[in-house]
């Protein structure tokens, strides 16, 4: 957690504040910052295993001992000092009253420590202390009344220990406490008083832990609790009445849980509610209350559950909803009014289901959807009108589906479409009128899918588009009426199609392109236009380096940044994680017989001269 997020209790010192922003990076962050005064001018001496900083604008003093292999707590340190940074050495334990004599510390960080056990006593007199770092140590426990000395803590960061429970009343009297985190410990239960008296906090991590149920009693109290964190548990089910008493929650995460019932009325009168994640769960079904008065909820998360079906008016209450996650679940169709309420939403991811078909109209009344994600799914055809009503959405995905053909009016009432996604599936069959009315589109993809041609009117309405993806089809040929439209189309990937011929007059109207690739078809010539090309892959076909590639030629001597010996092969895998690829983009001669195999740039002037 980043406490510098979080507003710190009055009177704490800007230095404090600048201190915990370092604490969030760690012991090695601090490599670099540190002052090095080595004894303070007016006589306080610094640990010789330390270093000081004496800040003269707040007159606070910082001791720096991070990372010095320490066993034991070094001695000596001034009196005065109001950060102490000890994180990263090997002590094992921290003795009783160890601080006794550092009343006005504020700031302690024993982060990855090596701590195992701290005595009871050991925060003794540690009464103006509001940040405590313990965060990875090996505390398998803590007892009772360890706090009680340090009445003033406003963050205390407990997370990535062995912790397996609390005593009750640990945190008894911690009232000024905002930021609380357990995260990545061993707790399998929490006693009902486990946050009793906690009445300032803001931010409580329980992630990463063995919980698997929460009592009713053990959230009350929690008044201004503002991000709830129980990911990564073992929570069976969601009751009702446990985070009821948490009125001005604004983030609950329960994702990666076991979670396989969710009950009605679950997140009743959670009116601040803002994100919901209950993702990567065994959610099988929601009921049509499942989410009653969540009037504030921006973001629901439900991707990887096990939903199978969708009730119908299930987010009806959710009014604000901009972000609906749904992907990775078992949904087989979606039922009329799936989506009714859902008037603010901007995302719906549906993606990875098993859609096999969509209503016309099924998506009525989501008037403010910018993107749509059914790609995964196995929708075999969209019916006319699939996405009437749509007019903001800019980017639909149908990637990886069972599309085979395209029908007149899939798209209609798009009209603010950007980017149409339908690679890999197989459509072969597209009618001419398809694309009508995307008078928006900036990219169109149908990478890897079956066509073998392109009816001369399918591009027609799309005098925006600028990046056209066919590669990996079937095309034989690519008809100038079908690219006329295209006038500020820059990218053009025909790559992996079967092109024998590409006459001059098919790019002519494509005054605006810059890059094409041509790699992989079957061309024996191709005339270098038009004239602004900026890249051109060549890769692949076999080149008959007579008179008509003579263009070509003297094109790819002039320009060799725009025909590069060797290149990044591009758009082919779209996967980012990937190294890039780097590829030849040889033209090389398939014929005549002379000079098969060599590269028609390495072909000699004389070969040309009686062209
Ligand atoms: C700490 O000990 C390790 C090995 O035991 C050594 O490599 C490292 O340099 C020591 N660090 C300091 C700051 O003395
Ligand atoms: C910490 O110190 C103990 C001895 O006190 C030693 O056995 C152990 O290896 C040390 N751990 C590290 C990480 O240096
Ligand atoms: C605290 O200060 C007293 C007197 O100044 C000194 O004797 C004692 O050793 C100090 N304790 C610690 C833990 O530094
Ligand atoms: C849509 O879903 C696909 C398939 O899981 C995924 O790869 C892609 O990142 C998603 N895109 C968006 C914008 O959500
Ligand atoms: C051309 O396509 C074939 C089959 O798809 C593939 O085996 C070959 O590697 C491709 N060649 C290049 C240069 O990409
Ligand atoms: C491309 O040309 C290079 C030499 O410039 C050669 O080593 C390589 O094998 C050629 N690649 C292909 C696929 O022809």
């Amino acid at each position: 957690m980043a406490p510098s997020r979080a507003p710190l209790p009055a009177g704490v010192p800007a230095l404090v504040v600048l201190l915990v922003s370092w604490a969030a990076l760690g012991p090695h962050g601090l490599e670099g910052v540190e002052p090095v005064a080595p004894a303070d001018p007016e006589g306080l001496q610094c640990p010789a295993v330390c270093s000081c900083g004496h800040d003269d604008f707040t007159d606070e003093l910082s001791v720096f001992c991070s990372s010095r292999n320490l066993t034991q707590l070094p001695g000596g340190l001034p009196p005065g000092t109001r950060a102490l940074w000890l994180d990263g050495n090997n002590f094992s334990s921290i003795p009783a009253a160890a601080f006794r004599n550092l009343s006005g510390l504020g700031f302690l960080n024993l982060q990855g420590s090596g701590l195992a056990s701290l005595e009871p006593q050991a925060l003794l007199g540690l009464r103006g202390l509001c940040h405590l770092h313990l965060e990875h140590n090996r505390l398998h426990a803590l007892a009772a009344h360890t706090f009680l000395h340090t009445p003033g803590l406003a963050s205390l960061g407990l997370s990535n220990n062995l912790l397996s429970r609390l005593d009750e009343g640990l945190f008894r009297g911690l009232a000024h406490l905002w930021d609380l985190n357990l995260g990545w410990n061993s707790l399998t239960v929490l006693p009902d008083t486990a946050f009793q008296g906690l009445a300032g906090l803001r931010e409580l991590v329980l992630a990463g832990n063995k919980l698997a149920y929460l009592q009713p009693a053990l959230f009350c109290g929690l008044g201004e609790l503002r991000e709830l964190d129980l990911s990564r548990n073992t929570l069976r089910s969601v009751k009702a009445n446990v985070f009821v008493k948490l009125p001005k929650l604004q983030k609950l995460y329960l994702d990666h849980n076991l979670v396989a019932a969710v009950a009605p009325g679950a997140f009743l009168g959670m009116k601040a509610l803002r994100w919901l994640d209950l993702s990567h769960n065994r959610v099988g079904s929601l009921l049509e209350d499942s989410f009653p008065g969540l009037l504030g909820l921006h973001v629901l998360r439900l991707s990887h559950n096990a939903l199978a079906g969708l009730r119908p008016r299930t987010f009806k209450d959710l009014h604000f909803l901009e972000e609906l996650q749904l992907g990775h679940n078992r949904l087989r169709q979606l039922p009329e009014e799936a989506f009714a309420g859902l008037g603010q939403l901007e995302v719906l991811a549906l993606n990875d289901n098993q859609l096999q078909e969509l209503r016309p109209g099924g998506f009525l009344g989501l008037r403010n959807l910018a993107v749509l994600n059914l790609s995964s799914n196995c929708l075999r055809d969209l019916p006319e009108r699939a996405f009437q009503g749509l007019a903001k959405l800019h980017s639909l995905h149908l990637e990886g589906g069972c599309l085979a053909r395209l029908g007149p009016l899939a798209f209609a009432g798009l009209s603010g479409l950007r980017r149409l996604f339908l690679k890999g599936n197989s459509i072969a069959d597209v009618d001419e009128r398809s694309l009508g009315g995307l008078a928006e589109l900036l990219e169109l993809d149908l990478t890897a899918n079956q066509l073998t041609h392109l009816p001369g009117r399918l591009f027609q309405d799309l005098g925006r588009l600028e990046y056209l993806l066919l590669a990996r089809n079937r095309l034989s040929a690519l008809p100038a009426d079908a690219l006329g439209p295209l006038q500020r189309t820059f990218w053009l990937d025909v790559s992996h199609n079967r092109l024998e011929a590409l006459p001059a007059a098919a790019l002519a109207p494509l005054s605006r392109l810059r890059f094409l690739s041509l790699r992989n078809n079957s061309l024996r010539t191709f005339a270098p236009q038009p004239p602004g090309l900026e890249r051109l892959w060549l890769e692949g076909n076999p080149w008959d380096c007579g008179c008509a590639l003579g263009a070509l030629r003297a094109f790819a001597l002039q320009q060799p940044a725009s025909v590069p010996r060797f290149v990044q092969a591009l758009a082919e895998g779209d996967d980012d994680r990937q190294p890039p690829v780097l590829a030849y983009n040889n033209i090389t001669c398939a014929s005549p017989p002379s000079l098969a195999g060599l590269d028609l740039r390495d072909v000699g002037e004389a070969h040309f001269a009686h062209c």
